[in-house]
């Protein structure tokens, strides 16, 4: 791999959910967006049940949120916040507790031109 920048996505891209999914990269398959400002890029697949985490969204708070049960990542570390919701909501605890350590892998980005590059 080149010691080059890669192009990810220009933020006006990102919509309202503030992530993507960006294929094809040299890590796989990522999750790109922003959250509070910053850039992020993490591993794309859900620990949970595998959705697609680019295609949740970034909250309020600045988590990654999966769009499958709103299990919450935080995307500059990785770990699970918050286990998944809605009918897995009482075994979230546990759920976190098995999997948070099995943290989402994250990648160096930058904001530059508009747009959020893999460095
Ligand atoms: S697949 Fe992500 S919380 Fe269930």
């Amino acid at each position: 791999m080149s010691n080059e920048a890669i192009r990810l996505v220009a933020v006006d891209e990102l919509g309202d959910s503030q992530v993507t999914v960006i294929e094809d990269t040299p890590h796989g398959t990522l999750a790109v967006g922003v959250s509070e400002g910053e850039p992020f890029a993490v591993s794309n697949t859900c620990r949970h049940l595998f959705a697609s985490l680019g295609k949740g969204c970034v909250t309020e708070g600045g988590g990654l949120e999966c769009p499958k049960h709103k299990a919450l990542y935080d995307v500059k570390t990785g770990r699970m916040l918050r286990g998944p919701q809605g009918a897995f909501k009482p075994i979230a605890g546990p759920v976190k507790a098995t999997l948070g350590s099995r943290r989402l892998k994250t990648y160096d980005v930058e904001l530059r031109d508009g747009a959020i590059w893999l460095t």
